[in-house]
């Protein structure tokens, strides 16, 4: 993916406190992605209004969002960084394939499902439409590629399905299909320190399961210190760290950080202990965290510099949409 034909788009919902697990999962991949094609990132804020969060949070979130991503290595120059809801073209596309996403398909988004769980009653309307809203994020700016995890393809798939019914029904060729895209590197599924069965997660009440961009170098020295692991040296392959779920952990941090694959990484750590590797891979950590928290730091230091970037970029993203919503709105009979 090296020609300029290609789009990128991606967005990420703003929860406060970015740890290793959004940036090995998905920030570091869009980051690389800067250097193959054309890149619209945005902080997902209209998406965020599917589940209660207090306003002040939502406002603080996008902000510290921003600024973590930007620390990060997304530039805001290269690329086109926003939120959401600084660009109304989502939301008014959003209501026109609101007429072409059928019920039925809604109905059997796995993602719906898990979230509004046995309570659909009282689950909010923007629960059972997001992905529609998603499907509006992606084809507003005929994006090609959709950067996401596992977890997100069946939203792909159903942006795909509202593309090519739209297009169908109103004898046109405006939104362009788009592909999930696995590309950009590693990508880890980083999991907590505390129990590698489950995800790294802002939301677990005990700090030494994570590591925060936020957290010293000592902290993260820490942490590792005391992850847990098992008594058994490090194998010299992948698949003989099956059932080891606290080590398997360690070394794929170790390999995402690196860019390597697992096993290159056990090729040299073979036969060594976490005596051994724990140092290695704290130092690694702090190598990749410690500029990005000064960063960080700064950018929190200069709130406007930062709404400057953010308008900056809503503005080039609207003007990037605008063309595809217009035509939209003629095709269906809005306008002429
Ligand atoms: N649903 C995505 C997630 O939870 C976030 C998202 C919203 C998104 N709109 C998007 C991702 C458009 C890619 C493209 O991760």
């Amino acid at each position: 993916m090296t020609t300029k034909t290609t789009r990128v788009v991606s967005g990420i919902q703003p929860t406060g406190g970015l740890h290793l697990g959004n940036l090995l999962g998905a920030i570091l991949r869009w980051v690389r992605m800067q250097d193959e094609t054309e890149c619209l990132y945005f902080l997902a804020d209209l998406h965020s209004l599917s589940e209660y969060m207090d306003p002040a949070e939502r406002r603080s979130s996008v902000r510290e969002m921003a600024a973590a991503l930007i620390a990060s290595g997304i530039d805001p120059e290269r690329s086109v960084l926003f939120p959401q809801s600084a660009v109304p073209a989502h939301a008014e596309l959003c209501w026109i394939l609101n007429g072409t996403a059928r019920m039925g398909w809604l109905n059997r988004m796995t993602q719906w499902k898990d979230k509004a769980g046995k309570n659909r009653e009282g689950a909010s309307v923007a629960l059972f439409d997001y992905p529609v809203l998603q499907a509006a994020d992606i084809l507003l700016y005929q994006a090609t590629h959709v950067p996401v995890g596992e977890d997100q393809k069946q939203h792909i798939e159903l942006t795909r399905d509202i593309a090519l019914k739209f297009n169908a029904d109103f004898s046109t060729d405006l939104f362009v299909v788009p592909e999930p895209y696995i590309g950009g590197g590693t990508a880890a599924r980083v999991m907590s320190l505390r129990d590698g069965r489950s995800k790294m997660s802002k939301s677990d009440p005990s700090d030494m399961s994570r590591i925060n961009l936020t957290d010293s170098d000592e902290d993260i020295a820490q942490k590792i210190r005391k992850a847990k692991t098992d008594p058994e040296p490090l194998p010299d392959s992948a698949d003989a760290l099956d059932g080891r779920p606290e080590a398997q952990n360690l070394v794929g941090i170790y390999a995402a950080i690196n860019d390597e694959s697992v096993d290159q990484v056990l090729g040299r750590f073979a036969g060594q202990g976490f005596g051994t590797f724990k140092p290695a891979l704290a130092d690694a950590l702090v190598a990749l965290i410690a500029p990005i928290r000064s960063r960080l730091d700064e950018l929190r230091r200069d709130p406007a510099e930062l709404d400057r970037i953010l308008a900056d970029g809503a503005a080039r993203a609207a003007a990037i949409g605008a063309p595809v919503l217009v035509k939209a709105k003629s095709v269906v009979g809005l306008t002429d």
